[in-house]
């Protein structure tokens, strides 16, 4: 077997032994169709591919061998879920494992061999789409999220491609917009692709900078914000890249200061920003060190958070998170505390906060804004409306923030999962 046909299976076996040790970072996507295909699968059915081999192993393979347990699992990818001739899977796992393990090339062979033997593409019957999902993320949601809830989070894990959601910059001539890019018109001013869309940068429209890919949930903080203010208002964006916030703000004429302390996301802003044609004033630091010259009329935190609600775009988190030892969100508490202290002082009387993270995680989210609330009594919950928003109102929580979970909307394709509240500075 020639290395060509070995590179991107290691590719995909390194990234998923970084997902088991729990990495943080993004897959790499180097372009390569089987690559992307091999790894998506293997990170969505993971629960299961580990189920599955877990009937050969006879003796638990140890943490330190999760490079051993990611070359068994990119094969049996291969031989479960994909048209790939199993003997080819098989070979090719077992010259990765010369490469990586060589004590290990005949337990890998066997392995792969007694799968082969029992299963067949055709005859793989579907297990519980729950396995999917880590029992530590399973514990956690089970608190608040009901059993019939959480299968409709598993199946959506299962959707390939994810939808993706096109944001115009104005709503003139969607239709056409629409037919062009072969998609669906949702809300206001988004089109939603659910087929094989390819690259983004080949899509019709990219290079003309009329839209940009946003979530149809992740589009909502922003129009709740501009529902909030006056036209031209002055608004602080606080954790501004990759921009698609700041790009809502722009377009709907908003006054905008943007803050992003990772310098290599302020330069992807900067980026996507000259390819839409817009103009923001960019601060690159900590924006719980920035002292505005005057106090804003709304200031929008679009947190950093575990990303719990991007589950359909971004399955390895979950498996990331869950490998962690000490916890996910001890460090990301505090600072979404810090960032909300510090927006408190860059708000005038009157003006407007909003809240937003795209976590399911309750801590991230609703108990984020009630300490917030019993710490300044200067602040209250401004109810959202469902008159705020242009798509599922049924996210409106009784206590007026919104709540979006990725089955909403689950037969068209589902969205990310948000939470957002709107805070009013009294005096
Ligand atoms: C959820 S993302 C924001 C997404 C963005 N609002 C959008 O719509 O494209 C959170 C961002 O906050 C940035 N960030 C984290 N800590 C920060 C801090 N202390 N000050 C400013 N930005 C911060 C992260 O680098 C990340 O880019």
């Amino acid at each position: 077997m020639s290395i060509d046909n070995v590179n991107p299976r290691l590719q995909a076996v390194k990234e998923i032994e970084s997902l088991l040790n729990g990495n943080d970072h993004e897959p790499i996507n180097n372009g390569d169709a089987f690559y992307k295909s091999l790894l998506g699968i293997s990170i969505r059915r993971l629960g299961e591919i580990q189920f599955h081999l877990q009937k050969y192993i006879k003796k638990p393979l140890k943490e330190n061998q999760n490079i051993i347990k990611a070359n068994l699992i990119i094969g049996a990818t291969q031989i479960l879920y994909m048209r790939v001739p199993q003997y080819a899977a098989v070979n090719a796992s077992v010259e990765l494992a010369k490469i990586h393990s060589p004590h290990h090339v005949k337990f890998v062979n066997a392995i792969l061999r007694q799968l082969t033997r029992d299963f067949k593409v055709e005859n793989i019957q579907n297990l519980d789409p729950l396995i999917n999902i880590p029992k530590k993320i399973i514990t956690r949601w089970k608190k608040y999220i009901n059993n019939n809830d959480l299968q409709k989070i598993a199946k959506q894990l299962l959707v390939i491609p994810p939808a993706l959601d096109i944001a115009l910059s104005g709503q003139e001539n969607i239709d056409v917009w629409c037919k062009n890019l072969k998609g669906d018109i949702i809300g206001k001013n988004n089109i939603r692709l659910k087929d094989n869309y390819g690259k983004i940068d080949n899509l019709f429209g990219y290079d003309q900078g009329a839209w940009w890919i946003q979530d149809i949930a992740a589009q909502l903080p922003s129009k709740i914000l501009l529902s909030s203010v006056k036209p031209n208002a002055y608004v602080i964006d606080m954790c501004a890249a990759p921009g698609g916030k700041t790009a809502q703000l722009l377009t709907n004429g908003l006054d905008v200061v943007s803050i992003e302390s990772n310098l290599n996301r302020a330069q992807l802003l900067k980026k996507n920003l000259k390819r839409l044609n817009l103009k923001t004033e960019l601060i690159i630091q900590d924006a719980n060190k920035y002292k505005p010259q005057k106090l804003a009329d709304a200031v929008l935190i679009d947190a950093p958070c575990s990303s719990t609600g991007t589950v359909r775009k971004n399955p390895d988190i979950l498996w990331r998170l869950s490998a962690k030892k000490n916890g996910f969100l001890n460090t990301l508490i505090p600072l979404q505390k810090s960032l909300l202290d510090s927006a408190a002082m860059m708000i005038k009387p009157k003006g407007v906060l909003i809240y937003s993270v795209c976590s399911l995680e309750k801590e991230e989210g609703e108990d984020q804004i009630i300490d917030f609330i019993s710490k300044h009594s200067n602040f209250k919950i401004s109810p959202i409306n469902k008159s705020d928003i242009d798509v599922t109102h049924e996210s409106v929580t009784e206590e007026g923030f919104i709540r979006t979970f990725p089955y909403f909307s689950e037969e068209l394709g589902g969205m990310d999962g948000f939470f957002i509240a709107r805070l009013e500075k009294t005096h």
